[in-house]
């Protein structure tokens, strides 16, 4: 990669994030998120959180790389999927930059930039990516010129279903560290509807089902923490070892907010391990929603000749990670 100086700007749901990063090199990774006591993203409040950090965050993100504004290269920004108040905030900014700069732009999706981080940073060479968040969760893996999606959740996002259920028995937002934390002290494991349909995940039962668990006052909270955890992940290696076995792909990337959870963690290790696979998995910062996974895949999208105009740069709240033409790949 060429030592370019790229701004990325993450901006599709409760994150928004400014980076900095020359070539491979992060300089600065700023975010802040939006949160709420009730729970809950009301989408033009996230617009508002957003329109009120970024001023801050973006200085504070070239005064951490130590460079000016106009030591800017290139500006990279979400573009897709996510919430449309969201992507329309840093979309704006990245236009303001672009022409104030005059520097080129590019619209990056943000699934596929979680897997391109780890391709960068971790020197994964074409790994199969768990992507496990509070709205995504997909099996995604390269094939003929386009990141494809092995298998993904058919309701809510894997992060999501961990928030209800917390926000439920009020472990506040988001639950997911105070589940894996309570998970731990538990091996008691209460059986829970188990929702593979084909390749794809159904989490909406389960959380009825735990609902109703609770409600009855038979069971532990943190054995229902546990079985949980260990339900729905064991759910989501299943699918994944199947497209391991598929593709035949040789590596595993985690990513997305619930890779931080350590029980997963630990699956996909041995998963990896059972199939004589690698297993990647880079730190929380690069895992979680943030800017420089936006940085880095612009940059290496910007490198290919790929570039977005002003016209071209409306934001696709909707758009599937196989949509993209992925042209910066030639193998
Ligand atoms: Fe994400």
């Amino acid at each position: 990669m060429k030592s370019k100086t790229i701004l990325g700007i993450e901006s599709t749901a409760h994150t928004f994030g400014i980076a900095v990063t020359q070539g491979k090199k992060v300089l600065s990774n700023l975010r802040d998120s939006y949160t709420t006591e009730e729970g809950g993203m009301i989408p033009f409040k996230v617009g508002e959180h957003h329109l009120k950090v970024f001023i801050d965050l973006f200085q504070k993100a070239l005064g951490n790389a130590k460079i000016k504004i106009k030591d800017i290269d290139a500006i990279a920004f979400s573009q897709s999927p996510g919430l449309g108040p969201a992507l329309r905030i840093g979309a704006t900014l990245a236009r303001s930059l672009h022409l104030l700069l005059k520097k080129p732009m590019v619209g990056v999706n943000h699934c596929i930039a979680h897997l391109e981080i780890g391709r960068i940073l971790a020197d994964a060479k074409d790994p199969i990516l768990v992507y496990a968040s509070g709205a995504n969760t997909q099996i995604i893996a390269y094939d003929e010129n386009k990141y494809r999606i092995f298998g993904e959740t058919l309701d809510i996002g894997i992060g999501n279903f961990l928030d209800s259920f917390g926000r439920y028995v009020g472990l506040g937002f988001p639950a997911g560290p105070e589940i894996d934390k309570l998970a731990q002290n538990s091996k008691n494991y209460i059986e829970l509807p188990y929702n593979v349909k084909g390749m794809d995940l159904v989490f909406g039962g389960i959380l009825t089902n735990l609902r109703q668990k609770l409600q009855s006052k038979e069971y532990e909270l943190k054995d229902l923490c546990y079985s949980a955890q260990e339900t729905v992940f064991a759910m989501l290696m299943e699918v994944t070892e199947r497209a391991i076995a598929h593709t035949g792909k040789k590596e595993i990337l985690l990513g997305g907010g619930v890779a931080c959870n350590s029980r997963l963690q630990e699956m996909a290790r041995i998963l990896a391990k059972e199939r004589g696979i690698k297993y990647y998995i880079l730190p929380n910062e690069y895992n979680v929603d943030n800017a420089a996974m936006i940085a880095l895949t612009g940059a290496l999208m910007l490198e290919s000749g790929v570039s977005t105009s002003i016209a071209e740069s409306i934001v696709k709240p909707y758009e599937r990670t196989d949509e993209v033409v992925v042209s910066w790949r030639n193998d």
